[in-house]
Parts: C-alpha cells; sequence; structure tokens
C-alpha cells in the first residue's frame, strides 16, 4: 500500500541517455540504461502523479498499467530533450535523470563519412544546452518546479555533489554512490540538501524510487 502523497500533480523526468549524431549511421551515446529516471516515473506514477516522461534512447516499456498518467516523449539528441523539456515547465516537480551528452557534434555529415586508408577525422563539438540549470532558472522565477539533480561521479562524491547543487541553483541532488551503477538493478545514493546529506541503503531502483518520491512530496 502506498499513500497517493503526489495526487493531482505533475512530474516531468528525463531519463536514458542521449545520442548525438556524427552521420547517418554513426553517434556518440553513453552507458545509462533509463533505468533509475523509469523507476522514478513508476513511483511517481503509483503516488498519484501526472508524469511526462521525456526519454533518450533506451529499451524500456513505458509502465503501461498506468496509460492515462503517463506521456513519454522519445527523443533522441540533448537539444531535443531540452526542447521537449522546455514546453513542460508547469510540472510542480522535475527529476532530471538524464545522462545528458555535455556536447554534440557541429556539422554532422548528411551523409556517411568515408574510410580512408590513411586519414582519420576529427570531431569538432559544441556545449549543448545544460537542461536542468534551464529548467531551475525557471524555477527561481515561477517557484516550480521543484528540481531534482542526479550525478554519477567517478570520485569525489560528496565535494563534486555539493558544487552541482549550488552551481544549477536547485534544492536537491541525488549522487549515485557508484563506481558503475549504469544498467543495474540495485543502487545506494547519497542525497545532498542544503541542509545536509542523506545516505540510504543499497536498494533495488524502484524501492529507492518510492523514498525519493516520499521525500520530495515533503518538499512541495
Ligand atoms: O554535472 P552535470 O551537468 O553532468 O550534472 C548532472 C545533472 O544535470 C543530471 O541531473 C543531468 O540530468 C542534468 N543535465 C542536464 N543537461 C545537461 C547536462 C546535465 O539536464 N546538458
Amino acid at each position: 500500500f502506498q499513500k497517493k502523497v503526489l495526487a493531482g500533480k505533475k512530474v516531468l523526468i528525463t531519463a536514458g541517455p542521449t545520442y548525438e549524431a556524427i552521420d547517418p549511421v554513426r553517434g556518440i551515446t553513453n552507458k545509462s540504461s533509463g533505468k533509475m529516471g523509469f523507476a522514478i516515473a513508476r513511483a511517481a506514477i503509483e503516488a498519484g502523479a501526472n508524469v511526462q516522461l521525456i526519454a533518450g534512447p533506451c529499451h524500456i516499456n513505458t509502465p503501461l498499467e498506468f496509460t492515462g498518467q503517463v506521456q513519454r516523449i522519445n527523443v533522441t539528441s540533448a537539444q531535443e530533450m531540452h526542447a521537449a523539456v522546455m514546453k513542460h515547465l508547469d510540472a510542480d516537480v522535475f527529476f532530471a535523470v538524464a545522462a545528458v551528452a555535455d556536447w554534440s557534434v557541429k556539422n554532422i555529415k548528411d551523409e556517411k563519412i568515408k574510410k580512408a586508408d590513411s586519414s582519420s577525422p576529427s570531431l569538432e563539438f559544441v556545449i549543448n544546452p545544460d537542461i536542468l540549470a534551464d529548467v531551475a532558472k525557471a524555477a527561481a522565477k515561477n517557484s516550480k518546479p521543484y528540481c531534482v539533480g542526479f550525478a554519477a561521479e567517478t570520485n569525489d562524491l560528496e565535494k563534486h555533489g555539493q558544487e552541482k547543487l549550488v552551481r544549477k541553483n536547485i534544492p536537491m541532488l541525488v549522487a549515485n554512490i557508484g563506481p558503475d551503477t549504469f544498467g543495474l538493478d540495485e543502487n545506494q545514493l547519497l542525497i545532498i540538501e542544503q541542509s545536509g546529506n542523506k545516505k540510504t541503503p543499497k536498494l533495488n531502483k524502484l524501492a529507492l524510487s518510492r523514498e525519493l518520491i516520499q521525500l520530495v512530496s515533503t518538499k512541495i
């Protein structure tokens, strides 16, 4: 039994990786499986929320038993994810779970780059928009959505997490206590707020998501 702590609330979630094209058949992506973002979507739905799930390319089914309560929007690149997110700034809560590419390829080629025997292509990059920072900027004006950021770090988790909280101007940052939880069913989290940090036990991602939803519901 779970209390409907988010009944009537709108929850916006980004999940999965992004894919940045190089040419029509090649691209750059990352190891995000989407499991954590989709688990948060499920927990939010269970808690009675209406969920907009903006998903990068990943192989997870939308929780179908909740069709009326969840709208999934599939995107590919960080730019597309940014555009999709910005249409839903009226949400009450934003969980930025996606592993968004920091850069996209400049001058994406219209045709497949041909292999040459003696040379390799070099890529130039452009910086992608920071989706979470942009939502946080809007939230500073409109007093919503309540923004929750995520972090996967390889070192100095606490320090980097706290820096991220300040740099992105968000009230909560959830850091994966790694080293590498990509694709796994279990995770352990360090929840960072200005008032202090809290470590969760190691649990499956749905159980963790239910805890997070419970916690966030007390903040809005
Ligand atoms: O340090 P970093 O920018 O990677 O912070 C990670 C957090 O920011 C995650 O919540 C991620 O979803 C979000 N992010 C974003 N847009 C970006 C980069 C990161 O929303 N371009």
